[in-house]
Protein backbone atom coordinates (compact mmCIF):
# COMPACT_ATOMS: atom_id res chain seq x y z
CA UNK A 1 0.00 0.00 0.00
CA UNK A 2 1.22 3.38 -0.42
CA UNK A 3 3.21 4.77 2.18
CA UNK A 4 4.11 8.44 3.72
CA UNK A 5 6.42 10.68 2.06
CA UNK A 6 8.83 12.67 3.79
CA UNK A 7 6.34 15.56 4.79
CA UNK A 8 3.64 13.09 5.74
CA UNK A 9 1.75 13.83 2.91
CA UNK A 10 -0.19 10.76 1.33
CA UNK A 11 0.63 10.09 -2.16
CA UNK A 12 -1.87 10.11 -4.79
CA UNK A 13 -4.35 7.47 -3.66
CA UNK A 14 -6.16 7.03 -0.61
CA UNK A 15 -9.52 5.42 0.35
CA UNK A 16 -11.40 7.36 2.78
CA UNK A 17 -13.81 5.36 4.92
CA UNK A 18 -16.37 6.95 6.40
CA UNK A 19 -17.59 4.63 9.81
CA UNK A 20 -21.59 6.07 10.34
CA UNK A 21 -21.24 7.42 6.94
CA UNK A 22 -25.19 8.22 6.17
CA UNK A 23 -25.34 9.35 9.90
CA UNK A 24 -25.99 12.52 11.57
CA UNK A 25 -22.14 13.89 11.61
CA UNK A 26 -21.09 12.61 7.99
CA UNK A 27 -24.35 14.38 6.42
CA UNK A 28 -23.94 18.02 8.58
CA UNK A 29 -19.96 18.32 8.82
CA UNK A 30 -17.81 15.43 6.97
CA UNK A 31 -19.44 15.14 3.27
CA UNK A 32 -19.92 18.74 3.36
CA UNK A 33 -16.01 19.38 4.43
CA UNK A 34 -14.90 16.70 1.72
CA UNK A 35 -16.59 18.75 -1.03
CA UNK A 36 -15.73 21.89 -0.09
CA UNK A 37 -11.71 20.22 -0.27
CA UNK A 38 -12.11 18.74 -3.48
CA UNK A 39 -13.87 21.90 -4.43
CA UNK A 40 -10.25 23.60 -3.67
CA UNK A 41 -8.04 20.98 -4.77
CA UNK A 42 -7.01 19.56 -1.17
CA UNK A 43 -7.80 15.60 -1.76
CA UNK A 44 -5.75 13.46 -3.43
CA UNK A 45 -6.01 13.30 -7.31
CA UNK A 46 -7.37 9.54 -6.90
CA UNK A 47 -9.42 9.98 -3.86
CA UNK A 48 -12.65 7.42 -3.34
CA UNK A 49 -14.80 8.02 -0.35
CA UNK A 50 -16.48 5.10 1.21
CA UNK A 51 -19.67 5.99 3.46
CA UNK A 52 -20.04 2.59 5.18
CA UNK A 53 -23.77 2.28 6.96
CA UNK A 54 -26.31 -0.48 7.42
CA UNK A 55 -28.88 1.31 5.42
CA UNK A 56 -29.37 -0.58 2.06
CA UNK A 57 -28.83 2.28 -0.75
CA UNK A 58 -28.09 1.41 -4.09
CA UNK A 59 -25.55 3.67 -5.63
CA UNK A 60 -28.32 5.95 -7.04
CA UNK A 61 -29.80 5.52 -3.93
CA UNK A 62 -27.14 6.92 -1.53
CA UNK A 63 -26.54 9.65 -4.59
CA UNK A 64 -30.08 10.74 -4.03
CA UNK A 65 -29.77 10.59 -0.58
CA UNK A 66 -26.89 13.00 -0.24
CA UNK A 67 -28.23 15.45 -2.41
CA UNK A 68 -31.43 16.09 -0.70
CA UNK A 69 -29.37 15.69 2.98
CA UNK A 70 -25.90 17.35 2.20
CA UNK A 71 -26.40 19.99 -0.34
CA UNK A 72 -28.44 22.09 2.47
CA UNK A 73 -25.11 22.09 4.76
CA UNK A 74 -22.78 23.05 1.53
CA UNK A 75 -22.84 27.41 1.51
CA UNK A 76 -24.89 27.94 -1.73
CA UNK A 77 -21.81 30.24 -3.29
CA UNK A 78 -19.47 27.49 -3.03
CA UNK A 79 -22.22 24.91 -4.65
CA UNK A 80 -20.82 24.29 -7.97
CA UNK A 81 -22.73 21.91 -10.56
CA UNK A 82 -19.90 20.45 -11.94
CA UNK A 83 -17.48 20.23 -8.73
CA UNK A 84 -20.29 18.66 -7.30
CA UNK A 85 -20.71 15.99 -10.21
CA UNK A 86 -17.08 15.19 -9.99
CA UNK A 87 -17.40 14.72 -6.04
CA UNK A 88 -20.45 12.84 -6.48
CA UNK A 89 -18.12 10.47 -8.39
CA UNK A 90 -15.74 9.85 -5.92
CA UNK A 91 -17.97 8.48 -3.29
CA UNK A 92 -18.94 4.50 -3.09
CA UNK A 93 -21.47 3.46 -0.87
CA UNK A 94 -20.58 0.46 1.21
CA UNK A 95 -23.63 -1.52 2.75
CA UNK A 96 -22.78 -3.66 5.56
CA UNK A 97 -23.39 -4.58 9.65
CA UNK A 98 -20.03 -2.82 10.72
CA UNK A 99 -20.07 -5.80 14.06
CA UNK A 100 -19.82 -8.64 11.32
CA UNK A 101 -16.79 -9.60 10.62
CA UNK A 102 -18.27 -11.09 7.30
CA UNK A 103 -19.07 -8.29 5.91
CA UNK A 104 -15.74 -6.26 5.65
CA UNK A 105 -15.30 -8.51 2.17
CA UNK A 106 -17.81 -5.87 0.60
CA UNK A 107 -15.20 -3.16 2.11
CA UNK A 108 -12.34 -4.57 0.85
CA UNK A 109 -13.31 -4.80 -2.44
CA UNK A 110 -14.60 -1.87 -2.79
CA UNK A 111 -10.71 -0.84 -1.86
CA UNK A 112 -8.29 -1.14 -4.83
CA UNK A 113 -4.79 -2.38 -3.30
CA UNK A 114 -2.16 -0.01 -3.30
CA UNK A 115 -3.95 3.20 -1.94
CA UNK A 116 -3.20 4.71 1.38
CA UNK A 117 -6.12 4.29 3.81
CA UNK A 118 -8.24 6.47 6.36
CA UNK A 119 -10.96 5.10 8.74
CA UNK A 120 -12.79 7.65 10.24
CA UNK A 121 -15.06 5.85 13.10
CA UNK A 122 -18.30 8.49 13.63
CA UNK A 123 -20.31 5.66 15.24
CA UNK A 124 -21.13 5.47 18.67
CA UNK A 125 -17.59 5.02 20.71
CA UNK A 126 -19.27 0.90 21.56
CA UNK A 127 -18.69 -0.06 18.14
CA UNK A 128 -15.11 1.13 17.57
CA UNK A 129 -13.34 -1.86 18.87
CA UNK A 130 -15.27 -4.36 16.67
CA UNK A 131 -14.61 -1.69 13.75
CA UNK A 132 -10.73 -1.89 14.56
CA UNK A 133 -11.00 -5.77 14.65
CA UNK A 134 -12.68 -6.80 11.89
CA UNK A 135 -10.56 -4.14 9.89
CA UNK A 136 -7.45 -5.96 11.12
CA UNK A 137 -9.18 -9.60 10.68
CA UNK A 138 -9.48 -8.34 7.23
CA UNK A 139 -5.89 -7.54 6.45
CA UNK A 140 -7.15 -3.93 5.78
CA UNK A 141 -4.64 -2.06 8.46
CA UNK A 142 -0.92 -1.37 7.88
CA UNK A 143 1.28 0.88 8.68
CA UNK A 144 0.08 3.94 6.38
CA UNK A 145 -3.35 3.71 7.31
CA UNK A 146 -4.78 6.29 9.87
CA UNK A 147 -7.94 5.96 12.46
CA UNK A 148 -10.17 9.09 13.22
CA UNK A 149 -12.13 9.19 16.38
CA UNK A 150 -14.79 11.17 16.86
CA UNK A 151 -15.58 12.02 20.22
CA UNK A 152 -17.34 11.35 22.97
CA UNK A 153 -14.30 9.28 23.41
CA UNK A 154 -15.48 7.61 26.34
CA UNK A 155 -18.42 8.70 29.65
CA UNK A 156 -15.57 8.52 31.87
CA UNK A 157 -11.85 8.01 32.40
CA UNK A 158 -12.06 4.10 32.65
CA UNK A 159 -13.90 3.97 29.42
CA UNK A 160 -11.45 6.13 27.68
CA UNK A 161 -8.58 3.85 28.58
CA UNK A 162 -10.75 0.92 28.12
CA UNK A 163 -11.27 2.59 24.22
CA UNK A 164 -7.57 3.75 23.95
CA UNK A 165 -6.42 0.14 24.51
CA UNK A 166 -8.62 -1.54 22.25
CA UNK A 167 -7.98 0.68 19.53
CA UNK A 168 -4.00 0.73 20.35
CA UNK A 169 -4.00 -3.08 19.25
CA UNK A 170 -4.53 -2.24 16.04
CA UNK A 171 -2.72 1.20 15.91
CA UNK A 172 0.11 3.21 16.72
CA UNK A 173 -0.85 6.35 18.55
CA UNK A 174 1.06 8.29 15.51
CA UNK A 175 -1.81 6.74 12.93
CA UNK A 176 -4.27 7.08 15.81
CA UNK A 177 -6.62 11.16 15.05
CA UNK A 178 -8.66 11.73 17.94
CA UNK A 179 -10.59 14.89 16.92
CA UNK A 180 -11.53 17.63 18.97
CA UNK A 181 -13.31 20.24 15.98
CA UNK A 182 -12.58 23.18 18.55
CA UNK A 183 -8.73 22.55 17.38
CA UNK A 184 -9.63 23.13 13.72
CA UNK A 185 -11.69 26.04 14.22
CA UNK A 186 -9.03 28.77 12.56
CA UNK A 187 -10.13 31.59 15.66
CA UNK A 188 -8.43 28.66 17.95
CA UNK A 189 -5.43 27.83 15.82
CA UNK A 190 -4.89 32.28 15.40
CA UNK A 191 -4.74 31.68 19.23
CA UNK A 192 -1.48 30.28 19.57
CA UNK A 193 -0.46 32.70 16.80
CA UNK A 194 -1.65 36.46 19.21
CA UNK A 195 0.42 34.50 21.86
CA UNK A 196 3.16 32.93 20.17
CA UNK A 197 3.50 35.53 17.07
CA UNK A 198 3.44 38.11 19.02
CA UNK A 199 5.69 39.70 21.86
CA UNK A 200 3.64 42.05 23.52
CA UNK A 201 1.68 39.70 25.58
CA UNK A 202 4.27 37.26 27.02
CA UNK A 203 5.25 39.24 29.75
CA UNK A 204 1.81 39.97 30.82
CA UNK A 205 0.67 36.74 30.42
CA UNK A 206 0.48 35.62 33.87
CA UNK A 207 -0.23 35.57 37.37
CA UNK A 208 0.29 38.36 38.70
CA UNK A 209 -0.64 40.48 35.76
CA UNK A 210 -3.45 38.90 34.57
CA UNK A 211 -6.61 38.61 37.30
CA UNK A 212 -8.87 36.37 35.56
CA UNK A 213 -9.87 34.39 32.82
CA UNK A 214 -13.37 33.10 31.56
CA UNK A 215 -13.80 30.82 28.66
CA UNK A 216 -17.16 30.94 27.42
CA UNK A 217 -18.80 28.92 24.93
CA UNK A 218 -22.54 29.51 24.58
CA UNK A 219 -25.10 28.18 22.21
CA UNK A 220 -28.39 29.56 21.31
CA UNK A 221 -29.50 26.26 20.13
CA UNK A 222 -31.34 23.40 22.30
CA UNK A 223 -30.72 19.27 22.34
CA UNK A 224 -32.51 19.28 18.98
CA UNK A 225 -32.99 15.95 17.79
CA UNK A 226 -30.01 14.55 19.47
CA UNK A 227 -32.13 13.40 22.57
CA UNK A 228 -30.93 9.72 22.69
CA UNK A 229 -27.32 10.77 22.83
CA UNK A 230 -27.39 13.96 24.64
CA UNK A 231 -29.49 13.01 27.99
CA UNK A 232 -27.13 10.80 28.82
CA UNK A 233 -23.80 12.78 28.42
CA UNK A 234 -24.70 16.48 29.38
CA UNK A 235 -22.90 19.37 28.80
CA UNK A 236 -19.95 18.25 31.26
CA UNK A 237 -19.05 15.48 28.79
CA UNK A 238 -20.27 16.73 25.55
CA UNK A 239 -18.24 20.18 26.00
CA UNK A 240 -16.54 20.64 28.98
CA UNK A 241 -14.25 17.63 29.21
CA UNK A 242 -13.07 18.42 25.15
CA UNK A 243 -13.66 21.42 23.54
CA UNK A 244 -13.36 24.02 27.24
CA UNK A 245 -10.29 22.48 28.19
CA UNK A 246 -8.89 22.19 25.08
CA UNK A 247 -9.18 25.93 24.91
CA UNK A 248 -8.12 26.29 28.20
CA UNK A 249 -4.76 24.75 27.38
CA UNK A 250 -3.88 27.31 24.36
CA UNK A 251 -4.68 29.81 26.63
CA UNK A 252 -2.44 28.76 29.51
CA UNK A 253 0.33 26.54 28.14
CA UNK A 254 4.11 27.26 27.84
CA UNK A 255 5.78 28.61 24.71
CA UNK A 256 5.66 24.75 23.01
CA UNK A 257 9.31 24.56 21.38
CA UNK A 258 7.82 23.93 17.59
CA UNK A 259 4.91 23.18 16.46
CA UNK A 260 5.62 19.71 16.22
CA UNK A 261 2.72 17.85 17.19
CA UNK A 262 4.31 16.49 20.25
CA UNK A 263 5.95 19.85 21.23
CA UNK A 264 2.28 21.37 21.39
CA UNK A 265 0.87 18.27 23.02
CA UNK A 266 3.23 17.74 25.65
CA UNK A 267 2.94 21.28 26.85
CA UNK A 268 -1.67 21.31 26.54
CA UNK A 269 -0.80 18.05 28.50
CA UNK A 270 1.14 19.67 31.54
CA UNK A 271 -1.78 22.11 31.79
CA UNK A 272 -4.58 19.46 32.21
CA UNK A 273 -2.02 17.76 34.69
CA UNK A 274 -1.55 20.85 36.51
CA UNK A 275 -5.52 21.78 36.99
CA UNK A 276 -6.14 21.28 40.49
CA UNK A 277 -8.11 18.56 41.57
CA UNK A 278 -11.87 19.35 42.97
CA UNK A 279 -12.63 18.74 46.48
CA UNK A 280 -16.45 17.37 47.16
CA UNK A 281 -16.24 20.85 48.89
CA UNK A 282 -14.72 22.79 46.03
CA UNK A 283 -17.57 21.07 43.75
CA UNK A 284 -19.91 22.29 45.84
CA UNK A 285 -19.16 25.73 46.01
CA UNK A 286 -17.24 26.62 42.55
CA UNK A 287 -19.33 24.53 40.09
CA UNK A 288 -22.96 25.50 39.09
CA UNK A 289 -25.15 23.00 37.01
CA UNK A 290 -28.06 24.62 35.14
CA UNK A 291 -31.05 22.95 32.76
CA UNK A 292 -33.04 25.40 30.28
CA UNK A 293 -36.44 25.85 31.62
CA UNK A 294 -39.47 27.12 28.70
CA UNK A 295 -38.10 30.84 27.46
CA UNK A 296 -37.08 32.20 24.10
CA UNK A 297 -34.94 31.95 21.65
CA UNK A 298 -34.05 34.18 18.97
CA UNK A 299 -37.45 35.88 19.21
CA UNK A 300 -39.34 32.97 19.54
CA UNK A 301 -40.75 30.89 22.23
CA UNK A 302 -38.75 27.99 23.44
CA UNK A 303 -39.86 25.14 25.44
CA UNK A 304 -37.63 23.37 28.61
CA UNK A 305 -35.27 20.48 28.45
CA UNK A 306 -38.35 18.77 29.97
CA UNK A 307 -40.83 19.16 27.53
CA UNK A 308 -38.02 18.35 24.38
CA UNK A 309 -39.02 15.42 22.22
CA UNK A 310 -37.80 12.13 24.14
CA UNK A 311 -36.02 13.25 26.96
CA UNK A 312 -37.29 11.34 29.99
CA UNK A 313 -39.53 13.11 32.20
CA UNK A 314 -37.89 14.46 35.03
CA UNK A 315 -34.45 14.16 33.62
CA UNK A 316 -31.30 15.93 35.92
CA UNK A 317 -28.93 15.87 32.83
CA UNK A 318 -27.36 19.46 32.57
CA UNK A 319 -27.25 21.96 29.68
CA UNK A 320 -25.23 23.89 31.49
CA UNK A 321 -21.98 24.23 33.37
CA UNK A 322 -20.00 26.55 34.63
CA UNK A 323 -16.83 26.57 36.77
CA UNK A 324 -14.22 28.24 38.26
CA UNK A 325 -10.88 26.12 37.93
CA UNK A 326 -7.21 26.62 39.59
CA UNK A 327 -3.97 26.09 37.17
CA UNK A 328 -1.15 24.53 40.07
CA UNK A 329 2.11 26.65 38.40
CA UNK A 330 4.07 29.45 38.88
CA UNK A 331 2.13 31.01 35.92
CA UNK A 332 -1.19 31.09 37.14
CA UNK A 333 -0.83 30.46 40.62
CA UNK A 334 -3.94 32.08 42.38
CA UNK A 335 -5.45 33.44 38.80
CA UNK A 336 -9.32 31.81 39.14
CA UNK A 337 -10.17 30.38 35.36
CA UNK A 338 -13.84 30.43 34.96
CA UNK A 339 -15.56 28.16 32.28
CA UNK A 340 -18.80 28.27 31.34
CA UNK A 341 -20.75 26.51 28.54
CA UNK A 342 -24.36 25.79 27.90
CA UNK A 343 -27.09 25.46 25.26
CA UNK A 344 -30.13 27.48 24.80
CA UNK A 345 -27.97 30.81 25.97
CA UNK A 346 -29.02 34.32 25.61
CA UNK A 347 -26.57 34.04 22.34
CA UNK A 348 -24.22 32.00 20.23
CA UNK A 349 -20.98 33.21 21.22
CA UNK A 350 -17.68 31.69 21.94
CA UNK A 351 -14.52 33.98 23.92
CA UNK A 352 -11.87 34.43 25.84
CA UNK A 353 -11.60 37.05 28.21
CA UNK A 354 -8.62 37.81 29.79
CA UNK A 355 -9.02 40.31 32.68
CA UNK A 356 -6.00 42.09 33.99
CA UNK A 357 -5.17 43.04 37.02
CA UNK A 358 -6.58 46.17 38.66
CA UNK A 359 -4.60 49.69 38.88
CA UNK A 360 -2.51 49.25 42.18
CA UNK A 361 -3.79 52.90 43.33
CA UNK A 362 -5.18 55.58 41.03
CA UNK A 363 -4.96 59.46 40.80
CA UNK A 364 -8.38 59.65 38.99
CA UNK A 365 -11.01 60.05 41.34
CA UNK A 366 -13.48 60.08 38.35
CA UNK A 367 -12.16 56.54 37.24
CA UNK A 368 -15.07 54.26 36.22
CA UNK A 369 -14.88 51.03 39.03
CA UNK A 370 -14.44 48.44 36.72
CA UNK A 371 -11.66 46.02 34.92
CA UNK A 372 -9.24 48.26 33.82
CA UNK A 373 -7.94 46.29 30.70
CA UNK A 374 -9.04 43.06 29.08
CA UNK A 375 -8.39 41.29 26.26
CA UNK A 376 -11.64 40.08 24.71
CA UNK A 377 -11.06 36.93 22.10
CA UNK A 378 -13.95 36.14 20.16
CA UNK A 379 -14.19 32.84 18.43
CA UNK A 380 -17.62 32.76 16.94
CA UNK A 381 -19.79 33.77 15.54
CA UNK A 382 -17.28 36.75 14.44
CA UNK A 383 -13.83 36.56 14.98
CA UNK A 384 -12.13 39.39 16.56
CA UNK A 385 -9.89 40.71 19.34
CA UNK A 386 -10.13 43.46 21.55
CA UNK A 387 -8.07 44.86 23.80
CA UNK A 388 -9.97 47.30 25.97
CA UNK A 389 -7.91 50.39 27.21
CA UNK A 390 -9.15 53.52 29.35
CA UNK A 391 -8.85 56.32 27.52
CA UNK A 392 -9.69 60.04 28.59
CA UNK A 393 -13.19 61.46 28.05
CA UNK A 394 -13.14 64.64 25.74
CA UNK A 395 -13.78 68.12 27.95
CA UNK A 396 -13.06 69.29 30.45
CA UNK A 397 -11.95 67.40 34.12
CA UNK A 398 -9.91 63.96 33.52
CA UNK A 399 -13.06 61.51 33.34
CA UNK A 400 -12.00 57.95 31.97
CA UNK A 401 -13.61 56.04 29.80
CA UNK A 402 -12.87 52.02 28.36
CA UNK A 403 -12.34 52.09 24.52
CA UNK A 404 -10.77 49.25 22.77
CA UNK A 405 -8.51 48.43 20.40
CA UNK A 406 -9.90 46.47 17.77
CA UNK A 407 -8.30 43.49 15.86
CA UNK A 408 -11.13 42.30 13.04
CA UNK A 409 -9.73 39.27 11.63
CA UNK A 410 -12.52 39.20 9.25
CA UNK A 411 -12.32 42.83 7.08
CA UNK A 412 -8.45 42.08 7.71
CA UNK A 413 -8.06 38.97 5.45
CA UNK A 414 -10.17 38.21 2.69
CA UNK A 415 -9.07 34.80 2.25
CA UNK A 416 -11.38 32.02 1.88
CA UNK A 417 -11.87 30.60 6.05
CA UNK A 418 -12.14 26.84 5.93
CA UNK A 419 -14.47 24.97 8.31
CA UNK A 420 -13.00 22.81 11.54
CA UNK A 421 -13.70 19.39 9.49
CA UNK A 422 -12.52 20.50 6.17
CA UNK A 423 -9.16 21.75 7.86
CA UNK A 424 -8.80 18.38 10.05
CA UNK A 425 -9.83 16.31 7.03
CA UNK A 426 -7.07 17.89 5.42
CA UNK A 427 -4.40 17.43 8.32
CA UNK A 428 -5.71 13.62 8.39
CA UNK A 429 -4.73 12.88 4.74
CA UNK A 430 -1.04 15.17 5.41
CA UNK A 431 -0.53 13.04 8.49
CA UNK A 432 -0.51 16.22 10.47
CA UNK A 433 -1.06 15.41 14.43
CA UNK A 434 -0.40 18.89 16.08
CA UNK A 435 -4.32 19.28 16.11
CA UNK A 436 -5.47 16.47 17.38
CA UNK A 437 -5.54 15.01 20.63
CA UNK A 438 -3.00 12.46 22.62
CA UNK A 439 -4.28 9.47 24.28
CA UNK A 440 -2.46 11.02 27.72
CA UNK A 441 -4.15 14.80 27.09
CA UNK A 442 -7.57 13.03 26.91
CA UNK A 443 -7.04 10.52 29.85
CA UNK A 444 -5.70 14.04 31.94
CA UNK A 445 -8.70 15.77 30.94
CA UNK A 446 -11.11 12.88 32.39
CA UNK A 447 -8.87 12.59 34.82
CA UNK A 448 -10.07 15.80 36.54
CA UNK A 449 -13.62 16.20 35.23
CA UNK A 450 -14.49 12.61 36.73
CA UNK A 451 -14.44 13.90 40.17
CA UNK A 452 -16.85 16.59 39.46
CA UNK A 453 -19.52 14.82 38.01
CA UNK A 454 -19.21 11.87 40.72
CA UNK A 455 -19.44 14.66 43.07
CA UNK A 456 -22.62 15.82 41.93
CA UNK A 457 -24.00 12.69 42.42
CA UNK A 458 -22.75 12.70 45.95
CA UNK A 459 -23.85 15.40 46.83
CA UNK A 460 -27.39 14.59 44.94
CA UNK A 461 -26.96 17.96 42.76
CA UNK A 462 -29.70 18.68 40.89
CA UNK A 463 -29.23 21.00 38.10
CA UNK A 464 -30.42 24.77 38.70
CA UNK A 465 -33.28 25.64 36.12
CA UNK A 466 -32.42 29.11 33.81
CA UNK A 467 -34.70 30.46 31.49
CA UNK A 468 -33.79 29.44 27.67
CA UNK A 469 -32.91 32.53 25.94
CA UNK A 470 -30.53 34.03 29.11
CA UNK A 471 -26.97 33.46 30.17
CA UNK A 472 -27.53 30.76 32.49
CA UNK A 473 -28.56 30.29 36.65
CA UNK A 474 -27.70 32.86 38.48
CA UNK A 475 -25.75 31.13 40.80
CA UNK A 476 -23.38 31.40 37.70
CA UNK A 477 -23.07 34.94 38.18
CA UNK A 478 -22.83 34.24 41.67
CA UNK A 479 -19.91 32.51 41.57
CA UNK A 480 -17.94 35.02 39.78
CA UNK A 481 -18.93 37.96 41.97
CA UNK A 482 -17.62 36.26 44.64
CA UNK A 483 -14.03 36.40 43.07
CA UNK A 484 -14.71 39.90 42.00
CA UNK A 485 -15.00 39.44 38.79
CA UNK A 486 -18.24 39.27 36.34
CA UNK A 487 -19.14 37.38 33.03
CA UNK A 488 -18.87 40.08 30.13
CA UNK A 489 -22.03 39.16 28.12
CA UNK A 490 -22.24 42.81 26.30
CA UNK A 491 -22.10 42.54 22.75
C1 LIG B 1 -20.28 19.29 19.61
C2 LIG B 1 -21.30 19.00 20.67
O1 LIG B 1 -19.06 18.66 19.92
O2 LIG B 1 -20.06 20.69 19.53
C3 LIG B 1 -22.59 19.72 20.38
O3 LIG B 1 -21.54 17.59 20.73
C4 LIG B 1 -22.35 21.19 20.17
O4 LIG B 1 -23.53 19.52 21.43
C5 LIG B 1 -21.22 21.43 19.17
O5 LIG B 1 -23.54 21.78 19.69
C6 LIG B 1 -20.83 22.90 19.10
O6 LIG B 1 -19.94 23.09 18.04
P1 LIG B 1 -19.85 24.49 17.26
O7 LIG B 1 -18.76 24.28 16.28
O8 LIG B 1 -21.20 24.73 16.67
O9 LIG B 1 -19.53 25.52 18.31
Amino acid sequence: MTSLNASGAVADSLDLVIFGGAGDLSVRKLLPALYMAHLHGNLPVDTRIHPVGRQPFSREAFLGFVAEKVVPFIEPKAFDEKAWDSFLARLHYVSMDVSRPGDYAALAAAMPPGAARVYYLATAPNLFTAICANLAAANLIDEASRVVLEKPLGHDLASARAINDEVGQYFAESQIFRIDHYLGKETVQNLMVLRFGNTIFEPLWRSPYIKSVQITVAEAVGVGSRAGFYDGTGAMRDMVQNHLLQLLCIVAMEPPVSLDPDAVRDEKLKVLRSLRPMTLADVARDTVRGQYAAGASAGDAAVGYLQEANIPEGSTTETFVSLKAHINNWRWANVPIFLRTGKRMAERRSEIVIEFADLPYTIFPDAPRQPVNRLMIRLQPEEHVQLQMMAKEPGSGMRLRPVSLNLDLESAFTERRAEAYERLLIDVIRGRLTHFMRRDELEAAWTWVEPIINGWQTLNEKPKAYTAGTWGPAASSALMAREGSAWVEEA
